[in-house]
């Protein structure tokens, strides 16, 4: 089968096409390069250099004819989303929408797309269910489930099949500083640089901490899946303290940590665990990597 990524240049695209390409699909990457790196490109992928909002997508829909569509490029950064809802809205929605058009158009099979525990803001009941009523606490969060939406009445209106994946904090190998989860490989920067680690809050605040290796495997599943336009959350289902987390790392660099505490941050949730009952329904899918074992790998990958 023939499959398009999108943002297979970045973090976790990079290892949605490794899998791919393990299971020998045919792949080709659209990224623009806006974080990604041309050194987490698998050489068995092709590469086209495109911003998802061109109109040359649609040419290179035209001419490639994909099966699938794994979508997740995007402007992933909540910060940035509150300091500029203008450029986050015409990334992550105009250039979601350029897709869906060239999806339609040239009768792609399925879109599987990238989303976010963002989109539940701060949810108290854990671990939070996909009907949990949403409540974006950021302009981020607001446009993946302004896409969520867009891909339900594609759906409707024109049949597009769609598996939309909620992902909690996502870590592992390549990891940059900048995105959603980045909170690990900042961490392990400072700790092997024997840097304070600045804790925004008490600490106390909770991630559902989910291995990058186990996110492409629930990709590579929204593929196969009979199912088709389901919502699942793609998490551990546990609950992992911001303090934890680093007591965690620091046994697996082996060092001491020193601890500064500074103010929490606007837009950020203060607990968080999603439920993964659906993805195990629907993907015939469970997280696999405990978190000691991926937390080391990450360590070891990054220092
Ligand atoms: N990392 C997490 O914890 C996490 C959690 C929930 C959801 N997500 C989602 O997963 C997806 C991947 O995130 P990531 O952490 O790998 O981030 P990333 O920044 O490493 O990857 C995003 C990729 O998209 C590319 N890109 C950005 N804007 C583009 C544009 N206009 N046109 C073409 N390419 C563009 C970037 O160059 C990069 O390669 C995103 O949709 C993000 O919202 C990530």
């Amino acid at each position: 089968m023939k499959v398009l990524v999108t943002g297979g240049a970045g973090f976790i695209g990079s290892h949605v096409v490794d899998r791919l390409i393990q299971e020998n699909c045919q792949v080709v990457i659209i990224d623009n390069l806006s974080t990604g790196l041309l050194e987490n490109i698998n050489k068995a992928a092709q590469f086209v250099q495109m911003d998802i909002r061109s109109n040359q997508v649609l040419d290179l829909f035209v001419k490639e004819k994909f099966d699938y569509v794994i979508h997740l490029a995007a402007q992933t950064m909540v910060h940035k989303s509150l300091e500029m809802p203008d450029y986050d809205c015409d990334v992550n929605i105009s250039g979601t929408v350029n897709l869906l058009e060239a999806c339609r158009k040239t009768n792609v099979k399925r879109i599987v797309f990238s989303s976010t525990a963002a989109v539940y803001g701060n949810a108290t009941n854990l671990p939070v269910k996909e009907a949990t009523p949403k409540g974006p606490t950021s302009f981020y969060g607001l446009s993946k489930l302004t896409c969520e939406n867009y891909l339900s009445l594609y759906n409707q209106v024109y049949g597009l099949e769609f598996m939309i994946l909620r992902y909690a904090n996502v870590y592992g190998e390549r990891q940059g500083d900048g995105g959603e989860g980045g909170v690990i490989s900042i961490f392990a920067r400072k700790i092997h640089h024997h840097q304070p680690v600045t804790i925004f809050g008490d600490g106390s605040q909770t991630r559902d901490f989910i291995y990058v290796g186990d996110i492409a495997n629930a990709n590579y599943q929204s593929l196969l899946s009979s199912y088709s336009n389901k919502i699942c959350n793609i998490s551990t289902q546990t609950e992992t303290s911001v303090n934890t987390l680093i007591e965690y790392m620091a046994k697996v660099a082996g060092k001491t940590v020193t601890r500064v505490y500074a103010e929490m941050r606007e837009g950020d949730i203060y607990k968080s665990s999603l439920s993964n009952c659906a993805a195990q329904e629907y993907l015939n899918w469970n997280p696999a990597m405990p978190l000691i074992e991926g937390l080391s790998k990450t360590y070891n990958s990054l220092i």
